[in-house]
């Protein structure tokens, strides 16, 4: 029997009467048809996306994971170091498997999973770890809690992949890198092939920041055993989720994987069982609880399968999208699949003819416009990770250090200002629907983009300079 599903149903019937979504050549000549005679919802015309439309739903929540949590609590082993407790090891070798490596070691968070893979690989004071200029901010809080400094290499210029440049990391490497970090940001792999050759030359560890992309695949291997560590998040938010927090880490190296064990547990070397109470190297609590192991195992159990749903929906979307002019769509290079935990879309100003400098004026007036209609885009990072006050060069004025990162992360700067993202919570399984109505938004907002070029350009919006200085 199937399990039950405890998420309200999805009604996507709110479909307007006569409005089929437009053609791929109407959205490219500005021709209007039926929809694009109706008014945007911003001057008061109807929504593209009618409001009985459910937003989207994560995590999914069955009968089968309220079980799972249950069995643990009526188990009476709450924690992961209770003697017998079996909850974390299942999962760790349930996620070995899927990610086809020798170990892996379950915490308490993602942001832990880096930390304790960094202090695995040996970085500490003194080092330096290259990390992208743009990821959420745990990668480098993770560098500096272990005791190194994160440097910031800029993402791949004009390739809609977001992720870390090779040559840009190549350039911020130097004599005290110790590691390099790279994010496979929103789903997608980075590249990899030339980012291990630059380790190999540098002769570093790659420990790889997954925490969005859990099932990505790089030339046939999953993300998590394509550098020498790999880091899970399992936050709700995240494609695996768990009931609160909890991450992964997965390595190969036996070596690692002891180190990593210690790490979690005061550096003792028995994470569960009899335990010691003996440290062998100076480390934190990090364990996972064995109520959001057991929840994340039975989200694993059908894991694969809202992958595929999923990809089917959002591909649905893009087919739709990338026919809009100047607007942009995620690319996986050959080889590589993203796993859709973030949708990141990139209008390019020049192509919409507006001038460079309108790039923020125009994702401001498009969010607004496209908000209107129902459709939740947002900004994810509004400043470049190395403007952030927090990770700054030292001894830099303000206007200097923002002067400095325009300069060196170009790419980064304009994809903060000038993208629109849809996040996890609507890019669910059964969200296919749903984004058709998106997509219909997206189609009718375009077809009125002379007001929109109007509004980015009369109504400049802050850029990230702006947003960092008014803190
Ligand atoms: C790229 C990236 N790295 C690390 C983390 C940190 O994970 P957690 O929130 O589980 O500590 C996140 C989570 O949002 C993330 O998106």
């Amino acid at each position: 029997m199937s399990e039950t599903t405890r998420t309200a149903s999805r009604p996507v019937s709110g479909t307007e009467p006569g409005a089929g979504p437009v053609t791929r050549s109407d959205a490219r000549s500005g021709t209007p048809s039926k929809r694009a005679g109706a008014e945007l919802a911003l001057l008061g015309g109807p929504r593209a996306v009618p409001k009985d439309c459910a937003d989207g739903v994560w995590p999914i929540v069955t009968e089968a994971d309220e079980q799972a949590v249950l069995r643990v609590l009526r188990s009476g082993q709450l924690n992961a170091a209770s003697p017998g407790e079996l909850e974390v090891g299942r999962l760790e070798a349930s996620w070995a498997q899927t990610t086809e490596v020798r170990h892996c070691v379950a915490v308490a968070s993602g942001t832990a999973a880096l930390h304790i893979a960094l202090r695995a690989c040996g970085v500490g004071p003194g080092d330096e770890v290259v990390v992208p200029a743009l990821t959420m901010n745990a990668t480098a809080h993770a560098v500096h809690a272990a005791g190194g400094t994160a440097v910031f290499a800029d993402i791949e210029p004009d390739t809609y992949t977001y992720t870390m440049d090779p040559h840009s990391a190549a350039e911020a490497a130097g004599p005290r890198t110790a590691a390099l970090l790279p994010v496979h940001l929103h789903g997608l792999p980075a590249d990899m092939a030339a980012l291990n050759r630059l380790a190999g030359r540098l002769d570093v560890p790659v420990v790889e920041d997954a925490a969005q992309a859990h099932g990505a695949l790089h030339d046939g291997r999953r993300a998590g055993a394509l550098g020498t560590v790999g880091c899970f998040s399992l936050h709700p938010h995240k494609n695996l989720p768990t009931c609160g927090e909890g991450g992964l880490v997965t390595t190969d190296d036996d070596e690692l994987h002891e180190q990593l064990v210690r790490l979690r547990n005061f550096g003792e070397l028995t994470p569960t069982g009899a335990r010691t109470y003996i440290s062998h190297r100076t480390a934190l609590n990090a364990r996972i609880a064995p109520v959001a192991a057991a929840f994340t195992r039975s989200q694993l159990a059908r894991f694969h399968s809202d992958a595929r749903r999923r990809e089917t929906g959002i591909r649905a979307f893009l087919d739709r999208l990338e026919h809009l002019p100047g607007l942009h769509v995620p690319r996986a290079p050959a080889g590589r699949t993203h796993t859709w935990h973030i949708l990141r879309l990139m209008p390019e100003p020049e192509e919409l003819g507006l001038d460079p400098q309108h790039r923020a004026g125009l994702r401001a007036a498009l969010h607004r416009a496209l908000r209107a209609e129902g459709v939740p885009v947002s900004q994810w990072q509004v400043a470049p990770l190395p403007a952030h006050p927090a990770f700054r060069p030292a001894g830099m004025s303000e206007d200097a250090a923002l002067d400095w990162v325009a300069e060196r992360f170009p790419a980064t700067a304009d994809a903060v200002d000038g993208s629109l993202c849809l996040q996890r919570r609507h890019l669910d399984p059964d969200a296919g629907p749903l984004l058709q109505r998106y997509a219909d938004a997206f189609e009718k907002v375009w077809q009125h983009f002379d007001l929109i070029r109007r509004m980015a350009r009369s109504r400049p919006a802050p850029g990230w300079r702006e947003v960092l200085r008014r803190g």
